[in-house]
C-alpha cells in the first residue's frame, strides 16, 4: 500500500473524526522567540501534527500579543509607530517558528479588526450580564514615560520578606501577593524613574458572580491537570474572587473601550480573545463559519500554556467565554519552564538563546526531538542539559533511527522492496500493535513515554539489521533474495518508526517519503507493510551533533547580550541582571530611520573633560563619570564602559557628551547625560574624543 503525504488523509480506523481547535499562548510582540518559548510551541505543534496524522479535523492557531505599555514605550524610544514595531516583530516571530517546523494554520495579531470586534462583542455581553463595575484606582505612574505602570513594570523590595528586585504583583522569594504601591523603593522598569502614586477610574469584571461555575468547571477533573485544579482550589477558590481590573487609562497602546472613552482594554483582556480572532481569520480564508468552531459543543478547544499564565486562562477566560456564550475549552494543558544545565536561562551565561541564534548553529530537529523526549504530561520544569542533548541526538536519532535506512537502503536500490512481506519473526506485527500505546501517550502529552516506546522498537529493528549484516550478504550472489527480504523488513520497520515520530520530526517524514516513495502520511500506514516499490537513492537525513556547535551557540548568545546591555545601560535603568523577566526593553539591532536636520540639531552635543571615573560596585557594566562642561558646570553620567576602560586611565581625557538629555533616575544614582561611544559592547567600546585643542563646553556641530 502506498499513501502519499497528504494533509487530508482519512481518519484512523474505528475512531470518529474529531473537530479540534488548538492554541499556544500568544507570544508578546516586545521580544524575540527564545528556546523557552519553543518548549510550548513545539509541544503544541507535536500534538497538532499527531491529531492531523490521525485524520482528525484539527487547526492550530496563534497570534502575536501586541498591546500594552511596553510596546508603546519601546516604539517611542525607537521613534516609530507601534504598528511599525509590531509588524517587524511579527515577521521575525513567523520566521522563527517556520525555522523550527512549527506550523500554524493561522498566525494573527491581537491588533486586528477581528479582535477589536470580538472584544466589543464580549464586552457588551459582560455589561449586559451586570458584571462590569467602575472604581477609582491608585496606581504607580511613571512621569517620565507619561503612563501608569503595569505591575510587571515596577520592581522594588518585597514589603513582606524584604527581598530586593521583586515585581509589582508578587514576590518570587516568599510568594506573597501585594499591590505595586506597597513595594518598598519602587522604580519603573521602563525608565528607571521613581514612580508616583496617581489615581484614575478603572473598569472591573466581577468574576465572583461566576464563582460557583468556576469551581465546578475547574474541579470537574475534565479540563485541567490535577496540580492545576488543586492550585486554583488552594489559592483562589476558597475566598471570594477579586474583581478583575480590565481597563487602563490613556496613554496605552490597545483598543479604546467603545463605551468608555479615554480607557483602553487591558492587554490581558484582549489577548485570549486573540485566539478567537485568529480563528475568525482562518475561517474567512477557508470559507468556514466562525460559529461552527466557537459555538459548537462538538468542537474540542485545547489551550497550551506555560504555568506562569495559568490564572488568566483558568479563571478569567472561562468566565468570559461562559458569559458571552462561546464554547468553553475542553482542556487547558499547562507546562513547566525551561532551564538550561539545571539553571534558569541566563543572558550573561549565554543560555538565554534566541530561536534565530540556535538556527545559526544547529538543526531544528535536534531540539524538537530533545524536547519531545523530555516532555511529560505534568508541570515539571524541563532541563536542557547540553551533554544529554548531544547524546540523545547522536545515539537515538542518528544511531538508532536514521541508521536503519542508511545501512540498508542502498542494498535494495536496484531491486526495490520484496513483493511479499517476509517472515520477520513478528517484528512488524509487534510494532504495529504498539501503535495504540504510542498514540495514547501522544494524546496524553506524555511524549517522553512515546519516545521511549519508539526507541525500544528502534532497538529491536537494529538487532535485526545487525543479524542480517547486509554489508556482508551483498557479496554472496546466491543470497540476493535473502538480502532483499532482510532490507525490506528493515525499511518497513524504519517506516513504522518514522510514522510514529512524524509529529515530532516532520522533516524526517518528508525525507522518508522521498526515499520510500510515500507511505508515511497517515498513522495507520504503520499497520501495513509497504511492498514491491522502488527505493530512491538514500540522501543524508540527520547529521551527528557536536558539542562545539552548542558552545558556539552559547558564545553567540553571550555576545548578543553584551551588545544589548551596552545599549540599554545608556538608555534605561531596567536592571540588566538575570533574564527570565519580561525584559520589556531588550534592545534590538539599530533602527536606521531617517531623521531631519531639525531633529538632529535638537541634540546638544558638547565637549567634556572627565574629572573622575569610579567603579559602581554592583553594576557589571557601569562606570560613574564626573564631567566638566567648562566653567563650573559639572555632570554625573553613568556609562556602560566598565569592561573597556580602567577608570584611572580615563581621568583628564576629553569626550563628547549629549548635554540636553533629561536626567535619568537609575538604580545607582541619577545620570545627567550620555557619553558617545561606538562598538558592540563588552570590552569593545570606543569613546569618541575630540582632538586636543577642543575646550570643555564647546558645542559639537
Ligand atoms: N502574551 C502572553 C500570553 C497571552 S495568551 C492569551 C505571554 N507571552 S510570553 O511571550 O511571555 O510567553 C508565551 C508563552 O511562552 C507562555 O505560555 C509562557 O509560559 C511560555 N514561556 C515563556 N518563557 C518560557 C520558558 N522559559 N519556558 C517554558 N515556557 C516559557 O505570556
Ligand atoms: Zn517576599
Amino acid at each position: 500500500m502506498t499513501t502519499n503525504v497528504t494533509p487530508e488523509s482519512p481518519q484512523t480506523a474505528g475512531t470518529p473524526r474529531r473537530k479540534i481547535l488548538v492554541t499556544a499562548a500568544l507570544p508578546y510582540a516586545n521580544g524575540h522567540i527564545h528556546l523557552g518559548h519553543l518548549v510550548e510551541y513545539i509541544q503544541t505543534d507535536i500534538w497538532v501534527r499527531f491529531q492531523k496524522l490521525r485524520g482528525h479535523d484539527c487547526i492550530y492557531l496563534c497570534a502575536d500579543d501586541t498591546h500594552g505599555t511596553a510596546i508603546m514605550i519601546r516604539a517611542r524610544q525607537e521613534g516609530r509607530s507601534e504598528e511599525a514595531l509590531i509588524a517587524d516583530m511579527q515577521q521575525a516571530h513567523v520566521a522563527d517558528f517556520a525555522g523550527f517546523d512549527v506550523e500554524f494554520d493561522n498566525y494573527g495579531s491581537t491588533h486586528s479588526d477581528e479582535n477589536r470586534a470580538l472584544c466589543a462583542e464580549i464586552w457588551s455581553k459582560l455589561r449586559a450580564a451586570g458584571l462590569v463595575s467602575e472604581k477609582e484606582v491608585s496606581q504607580l505612574y511613571d512621569v517620565e514615560a507619561g503612563t501608569f505602570l503595569a505591575d510587571r513594570f515596577v520592581k522594588g523590595t518585597c514589603p513582606i520578606c524584604k527581598a530586593p528586585d521583586q515585581y509589582g504583583d508578587n514576590c518570587d522569594k516568599c510568594g506573597a501577593a501585594y499591590s505595586a504601591t506597597e513595594l518598598i523603593e519602587p522604580r519603573s522598569t521602563l525608565t528607571g524613574a521613581v514612580p508616583e502614586i496617581r489615581s484614575a477610574n478603572h473598569l472591573f469584571v466581577q468574576i465572583e458572580q461566576l464563582h460557583e461555575f468556576l469551581t465546578e468547571w475547574t474541579q470537574s477533573g475534565e479540563h485541567l491537570q490535577r496540580e492545576v485544579a488543586n492550585y486554583l482550589a488552594g489559592h483562589f477558590l476558597g475566598d471570594p474572587l477579586r474583581d478583575w481590573d480590565v481597563s487602563r487609562p490613556a496613554a496605552y497602546f490597545g483598543f479604546e473601550i467603545p463605551d468608555s472613552p479615554g480607557n483602553y482594554w487591558f492587554v490581558w483582556f484582549d489577548a485570549p480573545i486573540g485566539y478567537m480572532a485568529s480563528t475568525a481569520q482562518w475561517c474567512k480564508k477557508h470559507g468556514q463559519k466562525f460559529d461552527d468552531w466557537y459555538r459548537n459543543p462538538n468542537v474540542e478547544i485545547h489551550h497550551f500554556i506555560g504555568k506562569d499564565i495559568t490564572y488568566f486562562h483558568t479563571l478569567f477566560w472561562p468566565a468570559m467565554l461562559k458569559t458571552a456564550g462561546f464554547t468553553l475549552p475542553a482542556k487547558i494543558h499547562v507546562h513547566g519552564f525551561l532551564t538550561v544545565d539545571g539553571e534558569k536561562m541566563s543572558k550573561t551565561k549565554g543560555t538565554f538563546v534566541r530561536a534565530s541564534t540556535y538556527l545559526n548553529h544547529l538543526d531544528p530537529v535536534y531540539l524538537r526531538y530533545y524536547y519531545a523526549s523530555k516532555l511529560g504530561p505534568g508541570l515539571d520544569d524541563l532541563d536542557l542539559n547540553r551533554d544529554e542533548f548531544v547524546s540523545k541526538v547522536n545515539s537515538d536519532l542518528v544511531g538508532k533511527v536514521v541508521n536503519l535506512a542508511s545501512r540498508t537502503a542502498k542494498f535494495v536500490a536496484e531491486s526495490g522492496l520484496s513483493k511479499k512481506y517476509p517472515d520477520d519473526g513478528g517484528l512488524f506485527a509487534d510494532a504495529a500493535a504498539q501503535g495504540d500505546a504510542i498514540a495514547a501517550a501522544y494524546e496524553a502529552c506524555d511524549y517522553n513515554r512515546a519516545m521511549r516506546l519508539v526507541m525500544a522498537l528502534a532497538d529491536r529493528a537494529n538487532q535485526h539489521v545487525e543479524t542480517l549484516a547486509p554489508w556482508k550478504l551483498k557479496n554472496d550472489p546466491d543470497r540476493a533474495a535473502e538480502l532483499q527480504d532482510g532490507c525490506t523488513v528493515a525499511l518497513n520497520l524504519f517506516r513504522q518508526i518514522v510514522i510514529y515520530l512524524a509529529p515530532v520530526l516532520p522533516s524526517l517524514q518528508r525525507q522518508a517519503a522521498e526515499l520510500l516513495g510515500g507511505g508515511v502520511g497517515h498513522w495507520d500506514d504503520a499497520r501495513q507493510p509497504q511492498l514491491g516499490v522502488p527505493i530512491h537513492p538514500f540522501k543524508h537525513m540527520i547529521k551527528r551533533v557536536e558539542a562545539k556547535q552548542l558552545e558556539a551557540m552559547v558564545a553567540e548568545s553571550k555576545q548578543e547580550f553584551a551588545v544589548s546591555e551596552q545599549q540599554s545601560a545608556e538608555s534605561s535603568a531596567a536592571p540588566p541582571e538575570e533574564a527570565d523577566s519580561p525584559a520589556p526593553l531588550e534592545a534590538e539591532p539599530l533602527v536606521t530611520d531617517l531623521i531631519t536636520i531639525d531633529d538632529f540639531v535638537k541634540v546638544d552635543l558638547r565637549v567634556a573633560r572627565i574629572l573622575s571615573a569610579e567603579e559602581v560596585p554592583k553594576a557589571k557594566k557601569l562606570l560613574k563619570l564626573t564631567l566638566s562642561l567648562g566653567g563650573d558646570e559639572r555632570r554625573t553620567v553613568f556609562a556602560g564602559i566598565k569592561n573597556a576602560y580602567e577608570p584611572d586611565k580615563l581621568v583628564g581625557r576629553l569626550v563628547v557628551v549629549v548635554a540636553n538629555l533629561a536626567p535619568r533616575q537609575m538604580t545607582f544614582g541619577t545620570s545627567e547625560g550620555m557619553v558617545i561611544a561606538s562598538g558592540p559592547g563588552g570590552p569593545d567600546v570606543f569613546l569618541l574624543s575630540p582632538d586636543s585643542g577642543a575646550q570643555p563646553g564647546q558645542r559639537v556641530h
